[in-house]
């Protein structure tokens, strides 16, 4: 069988780590056929237009797409990308699991949990407006049809993953209409799953958790905002951005992406970890229903780290991010 697969390389370290991510995933002996579009810095180069229709049309009719960070200005300038492709194509969940890899010092050693993150409204609706000159004005938007909708996603993987429990992040002691209705909608949703344990937690107490005790936690359920800031927390705690896969997934469309951004800081310089991006390339694997070849990236990779020989700067080592992919490759194709 032969999948379709969009490739965006992206912005930045974004043509670097996805170049060997595709490596890596054509080393499984799978039959892909790549099609590459671009978005972001890189598609308004080239086509004066930061998000083109058609690639949001090749991403829709792919199997699934392996997406390279893009960069979004600060400020004023375009909307992010990112955000634009998991609105209209209704990615409406982000998927970010945060696995202790074998070599990697961090503070806690076996981590295991799951960051599920409402990918379609919050505080990321976009719509921003200028009140009066000096004051401005942010809406949050939540419905119960996008809550019960991500909560359904977190506790059937939680199901299908044997794990133990759901826990639903929010503020509704403060923000009691929003994400009030929010922790109803998740409440609403683990009555339909006896077999699975569900609390919650106050983000801000959730935070403090998550450094002090993160065994505590196995799949955390939240809103987009407090999804974007808690998955970059649970990131650090098994060796950063570089290491941390995700996935955005609706129906019958996924998005597959590392959790980082573009790193202008040391793009171009052949030096970024594609770890981040290979494991989001296994989850597309397993999204598949390949799992033998999920299983065979997600291993060389803890191989080669749990060697130590090969790694990158930002987790210790001194290998470029090439030298790393070859290492990679020899075990995925040895
Ligand atoms: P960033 O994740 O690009 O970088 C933060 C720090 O982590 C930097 O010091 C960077 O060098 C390091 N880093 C990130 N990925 C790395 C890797 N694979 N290997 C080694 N080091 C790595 O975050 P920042 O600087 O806030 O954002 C830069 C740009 O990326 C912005 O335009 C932002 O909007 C965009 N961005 C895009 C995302 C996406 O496309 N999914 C996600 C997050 C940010
Ligand atoms: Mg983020």
């Amino acid at each position: 069988m032969t999948y379709c697969l969009t490739l965006i390389p992206g912005d930045g370290i974004g043509p670097e780590v996805s170049s060997a991510a595709r490596r890596v995933l054509d080393a499984t002996g799978l039959d892909f056929e790549w099609r590459e579009v671009s978005a972001g810095l890189a598609a308004l180069e080239a086509h004066d237009d930061p998000l083109p229709a058609s690639t949001v049309e090749a991403v829709k009719s792919a199997d699934a797409t392996l997406k390279g960070p893009t960069t979004t200005p600060k400020g004023v300038g375009f909307r992010s990308i990112n955000v634009a492709i998991r609105q209209q194509l209704c990615l409406y969940a982000n998927f970010r699991p945060a696995r202790s890899l074998p070599g990697i010092k961090t503070y806690f050693e076996d981590i295991d949990l799951i960051v599920i993150r409402e990918n379609t409204e919050g505080l990321y609706s976009g719509l921003e407006h200028e009140v009066v000159p000096g004051v401005v004005e942010s809406l949050r938007i939540i419905t119960s049809l996008a809550s019960e909708r991500i909560a359904r996603f977190a506790f059937q993987t939680a199901k299908r993953q044997n794990r133990r429990r759901v826990t639903c992040v929010h503020k509704a002691n403060i923000l009691k209409l929003s994400d009030g209705l929010f922790l109803d909608s998740c409440r609403k949703v683990a009555a339909e799953f006896p077999e699975i344990e569900f609390d919650d937690c106050i983000v801000d107490a959730a935070a403090m958790k998550l450094v002090m005790n993160p065994h505590f936690f196995d799949v955390l359920v939240m809103e987009n905002l407090f999804g974007d800031i808690l998955s970059d927390l649970t990131s650090g705690l098994v060796g950063g951005l570089g290491v941390t896969p995700s996935a955005n997934v609706g129906e019958g469309i996924a998005v597959f992406e590392a959790v980082h951004g573009s790193a202008p800081d040391i793009a171009g310089q052949g030096i970024a970890n594609p770890t981040a991006l290979i494991l989001s390339g296994a989850l597309m694997l397993r999204y598949l229903g390949e799992k033998e070849a999920a299983d065979q990236v997600e291993g060389a990779v803890r191989k080669v780290l749990a060697a130590g020989k090969t790694r990158t700067g930002d987790v210790g080592g001194r290998a470029t991010t090439s030298e790393f992919t070859d290492a990679l490759l020899e075990v995925v194709s040895g």
